[in-house]
């Protein structure tokens, strides 16, 4: 996405947050559309807050997940998709361990296909949450200077949010052991120079930060033996880190978290500073402006 069309997003998202937090009746303009949730890999935040704002949009949701469907006697992702579009409905949201995934989809199907999460590709509309939370706690993400931090080889959410966050103007430190990032992140991202810049001291990173984005150690994903004893006295976002942070910094985490190890409870719980379950209202308001971009009804 280019910097115009993640702040028609963004701005879309501004308008639907009263709507999204359920404090001005639901709307219609989804007109009573069905929209698909494929859900193939596990999700509390994205699935239910996709489902959320469907149900705030006046459309309904048609669920499937891995188990209890034919997937689980081996129907391949791409023929799910395709029986689940022949059944008319409007929009699917995808959720599945193959980078690529949502591009498969997207190719064969003819209604829009969004991609809520595809293996260690992307994730896009969590990137533009993030985005939406820079920007409402900091006023700007410009100029700003954020530091995602953990595993970043293997992070979707990363990935997305080190598009936005460049693409918007912020300056970005990626942070975690080099086993779990790699240098080579500097070169891929389209940036000016400098702008994106990998560091293995947390502490030095964290010095003249804005926002701390924390990310989790994803074991599922193999990550979890790549990661030494001393990980969280390494980088884990310790209260003592927290204290020395400047008084304006957020702190983001896009769930869920491993607490004690990536994060100290005192940190995502402290109650100004902490932003994550501001992330997840945002989260609704977003994937509102999504549906609706997708299936031109914004
Ligand atoms: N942030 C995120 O994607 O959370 P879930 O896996 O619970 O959807």
């Amino acid at each position: 996405m280019s910097r115009a069309q993640i702040e028609g997003i963004l701005a879309a998202a501004e308008s639907n947050l009263q709507r999204a937090q359920g404090l001005v009746p639901r709307g219609q303009s989804l007109g009573d559309k069905i929209i698909a949730n494929m859900f193939f890999e596990d999700s509390t935040r994205t699935r239910c807050s996709f489902e959320t704002a469907t149900f705030r949009l006046g459309g309904q949701v048609l669920n499937l997940t891995a188990t209890g469907s034919s997937a689980a006697k081996g129907e391949s992702l791409l023929d799910t998709a395709l029986n689940v579009e022949a059944m008319g409905v409007a929009a699917i949201v995808v959720r599945c361990a193959i980078s690529g995934g949502a591009k498969l989809l997207a190719d064969a199907c003819k209604c829009p296909v969004i991609n809520a999460g595809d293996g260690r590709h992307e994730h896009p509309t969590q990137g533009l949450l993030d985005l939406a939370t820079v920007r409402e706690s900091l006023g700007t993400v410009a100029g700003k200077t954020l530091v995602i931090v953990g595993d970043i080889t293997n992070s979707r959410v990363a990935r997305s949010a080190l598009h936005g966050l460049v693409a918007l103007g912020a300056d970005v430190r990626l942070v975690g052991p080099p086993t779990l990032v790699s240098r080579a992140f500097e070169a891929i991202t389209p940036s000016r120079p400098g702008q994106v810049r990998v560091m293995y001291d947390f502490d030095e990173a964290l010095e003249g930060a804005d926002g701390v984005m924390m990310l989790r150690v994803q074991l599922e994903r193999a990550a979890g033996a790549a990661i030494s004893s001393d990980y969280h006295e390494l980088y884990g976002l310790t209260r003592e880190r927290f204290a020395r942070l400047a008084p304006h910094a957020v702190v983001m985490h896009p769930g869920p978290m491993n607490r004690g190890v990536e994060i100290d409870d005192a940190v995502a719980d402290d109650p100004t500073r902490s932003r994550i379950l501001r992330q997840v209202t945002w989260g609704v308001a977003v994937r509102m402006a999504v549906l609706e971009h997708s299936l031109r009804c914004d």
